[in-house]
């Protein structure tokens, strides 16, 4: 097991030249759990987790990595800690999908950068539990896009870091490898501990996954604990501006989100409307 990290924001308010996105926003990520982050699109999720993971200097407050200020820590020693999956990484042109993944292994080398048996085990594990070891030796530019999307997965995985932030990690995935990939984090979470924060459009799957769930709306937080409790219909309505009927998942009894649009209206009948 590794040791729980913990993960949390101060006041952060973040920005690209004079824009502010994301203003007065405290948070709070338990460590060795699943939290999800949902909201609209340009909300600041992306913003939020550039911060948390150190790319994005915050214009006022703080990220605490066990307490510490992050921005104090040496680089080296975050990025053991802490990996980062963005929504949309660019691979080097033309290298070939292991190599991509081995560079996962980049931290945890000194500066005589040894290669060792440990790294071999790490990149052969992150294949194999991301489909992709058949895809070892292809290029990643001539990949499809669930392929290529699971590779990434890979490289991350191959960090073996305490914390994984993943910016929609489940993009471009059909439906049996969008399961694949957060039965994976879940078992990541289990097994090693790993506190996971994800990105999630998918309201369903983050209900059903998360331990933890934040909702965003303009840059600010707008709600966060169970996701029993944050996702609402009053919720996705102040978040998302839709119409939904929240029942209980018959599977997992977490909340189910049925969207209403203007051609789906409950019908008439309808009681629990
Ligand atoms: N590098 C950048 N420079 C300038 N503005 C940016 C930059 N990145 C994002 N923005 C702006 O910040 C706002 C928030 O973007 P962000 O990527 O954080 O949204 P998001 O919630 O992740 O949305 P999505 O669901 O579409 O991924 C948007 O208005 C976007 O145009
Ligand atoms: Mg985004």
């Amino acid at each position: 097991m590794t040791a729980d990290r913990t993960l949390a924001a101060e006041g952060l308010r973040l920005g690209y030249g004079d824009r502010v996105i994301v203003d007065d926003l405290t948070l709070g990520v338990p460590g060795g759990r699943i939290t999800a982050i949902v909201g609209a699109n340009a909300c600041g999720k992306s913003t939020m987790l550039k911060s948390l993971a150190r790319l994005l200097s915050p214009r006022a407050g703080r990220v605490l990595l066990d307490g510490k200020d992050i921005h104090r820590l040496p680089t080296k020693q975050v990025a053991r800690q802490l990996g980062l999956l963005p929504q949309s990484p660019i691979a080097p042109e033309g290298i070939a999908v292991s190599d991509l993944v081995s560079r996962g292994r980049t931290p945890h080398h000194g500066p005589l950068a040894r290669w060792t048996t440990e790294d071999d085990a790490a990149i052969a594990h992150a294949l194999e539990a991301t489909d992709t070891a058949a895809l070892a030796d292809r290029s990643v530019d001539e990949l499809s896009g669930g392929q290529r999307q699971r590779v990434w997965i890979a490289m991350a995985l191959a960090q073996q870091t305490d914390v994984l932030l993943l910016d929609e990690p489940t993009t471009f995935l059909d439906v049996s490898h969008q399961i694949d990939v957060l039965d994976l984090l879940t078992d990541l979470n289990r097994s090693r501990g790993t506190t996971i924060v994800m990105v999630l459009h998918d309201l369903n799957l983050a209900a059903r996954y998360a331990d933890h769930l934040v909702a965003m709306a303009g840059g600010r937080l707008y709600a966060a604990g169970d996701p029993g409790d944050v996702l609402t219909a009053d919720t996705v309505r102040a978040v998302f501006g839709l119409d939904s009927r929240v029942i209980p998942d018959p599977l997992t009894g977490r909340p189910l989100v049925l969207p209403i649009g203007r051609h789906h209206v409950p019908a008439p009948h309808d009681a629990t409307a």
